[in-house]
C-alpha cells in the first residue's frame, strides 16, 4: 500500500453513532423488508449509502449560516453565491435550486421542445436520466469501453467515447439531439474521472453541430483534481484554473452542491451567456423551485453554498478526500476483492457479479452483498445495479444492468481511515464466506424506482 496523506483539519464537534450487535441487526434488517433504504439511520454504523449531502460543514460555514439574509427576493445572501459561482465558472446567469434534481427539472424539458429527441451523455446519472425521460427525450450512454474493464488501469476511464458520440449524432441528425451531457466524475461509472482532452473532444463536437454541451458537474472539483495529477500539461495548474477551463468547453452547468458543494442542501444552474435561455429558466425557476433569487433554498443556505464551493476546490482537502477512497480501494483490491480500478472519487465500487457468480440479476447480487456487509458490521452500501434499474416499459422484463455494484461511497470529511479499516475487514470477511450469501426476491415491488421502497425477501 502506497502514502495516503492525514486529514487536513481537526475535529471540533462530534456526533455519537452507535455499534449494534449482530443478533440487532438481522432484527432491523428483517423489520426493514430486508430494503436498507427503509433502516433507521441510527441502527447504521458506518453509513457508505451515499456522498449526497452527509459531509460534514467547515467552522466557516456555520459562521456564514448565522449571515443568511432571508428576504424573499434580492436576498444579499443570493449576491454573494452569485458571485462566487460567476467567479468560478466565469458564467454569466446564475440560479440556485434546491439540489441537482432541482437544476435538471428546470433545464432538461427547456433544451427538448418537442418529443423524439435524445440526449447523448458519458453515463447520465439515474435522476438526469429520470428527467430527460420525463421530458419526453431519450438518454443514451456513450462512456469508453475501457470502463468495463474493471482490473485495466486506465486514467480517464469516465471519458466520453467521441467516435460512438458522433455515429449517433449522424444516426439521429443533429437537430434531434437536446443536447451532450457531460457527467463529471462520471458517478455510474465508479465516479472515475474525465480527461480534458476528452472534454475538449466533445466540446469541438458539439459546436460543430450546433448541439448545447451540458456539465453535470456535481464532482467537478474532484475531476479537476484528476486532471491535475494525471493529465499532462495540468500538473503545475491550480483547481481554480482547472475548473475553469473545463467550464470554458460547456454552456450550461448543472451542479447537485451536497458534493463538491460541501453542503447537506443545495444546487445550482449557471448559463454561460444566453440570455434568452436564462430568461425561461427563470420562469421555470419560479414555478418549480421558487423565486430564481432563493430557488427553494433558505438564504443561509446560499452562505453556506457559497463557502462550501471554494473549500471543495481547496488542494489539501481534495488530495486528502481521494486518498480516502483510493485506501479503501487499495485495501479491498490487496485482499483480492474485484472493484473498479483506478477508484474514482466519491466511492468505491465493488463488483457484486464476480463475488456471487451464483446469484443471477433478477435475484439482485449487489443487494444481497449489501444486506451482507450491513449484518457483517453495520455498515451500509447501496446497491446500484439491476434492481436500481427496474423494468422494460414495453416488455416488464427486468433490465440486466451491465454492472451488479455495492457502491461505497465516502462522505466528506466525516470519516477517518480507522473507520475505513473496519469497513475493508468487513467486506473480506463476508468476501470469505462468499457462497453463503443468497439471492433476494420480490415481497412487494413499487411500480416506479423501486429499489427504494421494496419489500424483499430470501428465496
Ligand atoms: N448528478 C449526479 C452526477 C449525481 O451524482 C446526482 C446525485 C445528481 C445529479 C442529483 O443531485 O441528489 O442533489 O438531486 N447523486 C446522489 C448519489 C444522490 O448518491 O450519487 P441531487
Amino acid at each position: 500500500m502506497g502514502n495516503f496523506v492525514a486529514p487536513p483539519y481537526r475535529i471540533k464537534m462530534v456526533e455519537p453513532i452507535k455499534q449494534t450487535t449482530r443478533k440487532e441487526r438481522e432484527k432491523y434488517l428483517k423489520e426493514a423488508y430486508n430494503n436498507l433504504f427503509l433502516i433507521p439511520s441510527e441502527a447504521v454504523y458506518i453509513d457508505l449509502l451515499t456522498d449526497s449531502g452527509t459531509g460534514a460543514m467547515s467552522h466557516f460555514q456555520w459562521a456564514a449560516l448565522m449571515q443568511g439574509d432571508e428576504a424573499y427576493a434580492g436576498s444579499r445572501s443570493f449576491y454573494r453565491f452569485e458571485k462566487t459561482v460567476k467567479s468560478i465558472t466565469g458564467y454569466q446567469y446564475i440560479i440556485p435550486t434546491h439540489q441537482g434534481r432541482g437544476a435538471e427539472q428546470v433545464v432538461l424539458p427547456l433544451l427538448t421542445p418537442r418529443s423524439g429527441m435524445y440526449f447523448i451523455s458519458n453515463m447520465h446519472f439515474d435522476t438526469t436520466r429520470a428527467h430527460v425521460e420525463l421530458a419526453g427525450a431519450r438518454a443514451i450512454d456513450c462512456v469508453i469501453d475501457a470502463c468495463f474493464d474493471i482490473d485495466t488501469y486506465h486514467p480517464f476511464k469516465g471519458n466520453m467515447d467521441v467516435e460512438k458520440c458522433l455515429a449517433y449524432i449522424k444516426k439521429y441528425k443533429a437537430d434531434n439531439i437536446a443536447g451532450i451531457i457531460m457527467t463529471l466524475t462520471n458517478n455510474s461509472a465508479g465516479g472515475e474521472p474525465v480527461s480534458m482532452k476528452n472534454l475538449r473532444a466533445v466540446s469541438a463536437l458539439a459546436k460543430k453541430y450546433h448541439i448545447p454541451l451540458i456539465m453535470d458537474g456535481a464532482r467537478f472539483a474532484e475531476n479537476a483534481f484528476f486532471i491535475k495529477q494525471r493529465e499532462a500539461g495540468y500538473e503545475q495548474k491550480s483547481i481554480r484554473e482547472i475548473a475553469r477551463e473545463m467550464f470554458d468547453y460547456t454552456d450550461i452547468f448543472l451542479m447537485s452542491a451536497k458534493k463538491d458543494g460541501l453542503v447537506n442542501i443545495g444546487g445550482l444552474i449557471a448559463i454561460k451567456n444566453d440570455t434568452a435561455f436564462f430568461q425561461t429558466c427563470q420562469v421555470r425557476t419560479v414555478a418549480y423551485e421558487g423565486f430564481p433569487t432563493y430557488g427553494g433554498l433558505a438564504g443561509r443556505d446560499l452562505e453556506a453554498m457559497a463557502v462550501g464551493l471554494k473549500e471543495g476546490m481547496n488542494e489539501h482537502y481534495l488530495r486528502h478526500r481521494l486518498d480516502q477512497v483510493r485506501y479503501l480501494a487499495e485495501k479491498l483490491k490487496h485482499a483480492g476483492i474485484p472493484i473498479q480500478y483506478p477508484s474514482g472519487g466519491h466511492a468505491v465500487f465493488v463488483d457484486c457479479k464476480r463475488i456471487c457468480p451464483h446469484i443471477p440479476f433478477d435475484r439482485f447480487p449487489a443487494q444481497s452483498v449489501c444486506n451482507a456487509l450491513y449484518l457483517e458490521a453495520g455498515v451500509r452500501g447501496v446497491e446500484i445495479g439491476s434492481m436500481l434499474l427496474g423494468r422494460d416499459p414495453e416488455t416488464g422484463q427486468n433490465i440486466e444492468s451491465p454492472f451488479e455494484w455495492m457502491r461505497l461511497a465516502i462522505p466528506r470529511r466525516t470519516y477517518t481511515y480507522a473507520h475505513l479499516d473496519i469497513v475493508a475487514q468487513a467486506v473480506i470477511s463476508i468476501y470469505e464466506k462468499r457462497e453463503k450469501i443468497k439471492g433476494l426476491i420480490f415481497e412487494y415491488e413499487p411500480p416506479v424506482l423501486r429499489h427504494f421502497t421494496a419489500r424483499m425477501k430470501y428465496e
